[in-house]
């Protein structure tokens, strides 16, 4: 098999980056490890940035988010039993989010590749990527019980946090920052209609928790736990009774509980690659960094990656030029870290410390009373939160 840009990984990253190239009438192909129920089904990211949305839009590929997404205006900050409302198009002239599943994002990018799109290959692992550094780089492949090679011009590792593109940076050129933050998110899904209209991030006396949601009939709620906890140590009603203890107001506010459908574990690090490029290989999403989850950064940033990617390779097809191919690492890397900032300082501000250090919870308390009580303040959270222009 042979194609111009090789992507590694079906994932948001890989599938718009395909979606991107194939409408610019730059030639690829898609290798997928998994089924496509997996990748359908993985339940991950929820909140989508304007210009995530935007993107999809402008590939086609928003016709349901049209439709069933939800647009927030704002989210709402809960500390010390009150409430604090941001009002994100009042802050940033205009700006909102919208709540969508990540598994509807993959699964509405799946239909477009398979009607009308280049190959995409489920059940195509990659073991490796070969001669990165000359013209001819490889992916080497075990698809259907046999061993293959994809001949390409570029590879592009959208391979997520466990892949194998990264492996084919030599050690020498690579440098890597990871922060692991001493807490969890035990995560669940429930049958039951969201206590909110927008998403609150709570700092509990017990510690951090998050009310999401996929629809006006499911909720998705977050929990701080330690990292080491064993999911059958929390029964439902022990997650609900912590989830109302965290959320807990003065004002007149319940929290409805319902059927829980999925219970997950999320570790919380930060972890950044450094160059994103080796040669003709080039990395995208997860592969290249993952941002912990507190303000929903990771899926924004794998599309604004190759967004960005997309461009270049498109700007190589038209001109011949590589100007923006070599810049991509530089330019995407100057916003991975906005973003890991972001997500870090929202992390550390909404955690409670494990070893219950007062002078820190005074901190955080200073903090998010500065956001509630400053509008300059919530702007810069809301600037953030709604995301930084591409070209910033
Ligand atoms: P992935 O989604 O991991 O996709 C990588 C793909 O590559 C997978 O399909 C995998 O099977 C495939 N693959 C791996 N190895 C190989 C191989 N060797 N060969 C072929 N294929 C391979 N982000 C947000 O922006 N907003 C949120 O609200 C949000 N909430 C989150 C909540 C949780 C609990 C978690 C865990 C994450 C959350 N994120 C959020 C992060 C977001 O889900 C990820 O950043 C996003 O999935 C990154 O997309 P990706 O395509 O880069 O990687
Ligand atoms: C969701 C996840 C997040 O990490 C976040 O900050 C907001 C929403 C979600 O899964 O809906």
């Amino acid at each position: 098999m042979r194609t111009t840009v090789g992507i590694i990984g079906g994932g948001p990253a890989g599938l718009l980056l395909a979606r991107l190239l194939h409408r610019a009438g730059v030639d690829c192909v898609v290798l997928e490890a998994r089924t496509r129920a997996y990748a359908e089904h993985r339940q991950r990211a929820g909140m989508l940035e304007q210009g995530t949305v935007d993107a999809l839009r402008a590939c086609g590929a928003a016709g349901r988010l049209d439709a069933e997404g939800l647009v927030h205006g704002g989210i709402e900050l809960r500390f010390d039993r009150e409430r604090h409302h941001i009002d994100f198009p009042a802050l940033t002239g205009g700006r909102t989010v919208t709540i969508y599943a990540q598994t509807e994002i993959v699964k509405d990018l799946i239909a477009l590749q398979l009607a009308d799109g280049p190959p995409l290959l489920f059940e195509a692992e990659a073991l490796a990527v070969e001669a990165p550094e000359t013209s001819a780089p490889r992916v080497r492949f075990r698809h259907e019980g046999r061993e293959r090679t994809l001949d390409c011009d570029w590879v592009v590792g959208c391979d997520g946090s466990h892949g194998v593109a990264r492996d084919a940076f030599p050690a020498g050129a690579v440098r890597t920052y990871t922060h692991d933050h001493p807490y969890s998110w035990l995560g669940i899904m429930a049958d039951v209609a969201p206590s909110c209209d927008e998403l609150i991030y709570a700092r509990g006396e017990g510690g951090f928790a998050l009310h999401s949601m996929r629809s006006p009939t499911v909720s998705r709620l977050y929990l701080q736990v330690p990292p080491d906890t064993d999911l059958g140590d929390w029964p439902d009603d022990r997650i609900w009774d912590e989830l109302a203890a965290r959320f807990a107001v003065d004002a007149d506010w319940t929290l409805e509980r319902g059927p829980v459908t999925a219970k997950s574990l999320t570790s919380m690090r930060g972890h950044v690659h450094e160059p994103l490029r080796h040669g003709r290989l080039l990395l995208a999403g997860d592969a290249a960094h993952i941002v912990p989850p507190t303000g929903a950064k990771g899926l924004n940033l794998a599309v604004s990656d190759v967004r960005l990617l997309a461009r270049a390779f498109l700007a190589l097809h038209r001109t011949g030029s590589e100007e923006l191919l070599d810049r991509y690492s530089r330019e995407c890397l100057a916003r991975v870290w906005q973003a890991t900032r972001f997500s870090h300082e929202m992390t550390r501000m909404l955690h409670t410390h494990p070893d219950g250090d007062p002078f820190e919870d005074r901190l955080q308390l200073a903090r998010l009373r500065r956001i509630a009580s400053s509008r300059d303040a919530a702007a810069e959270l809301a600037a953030n939160y709604t995301g930084l222009p591409l070209e910033r």
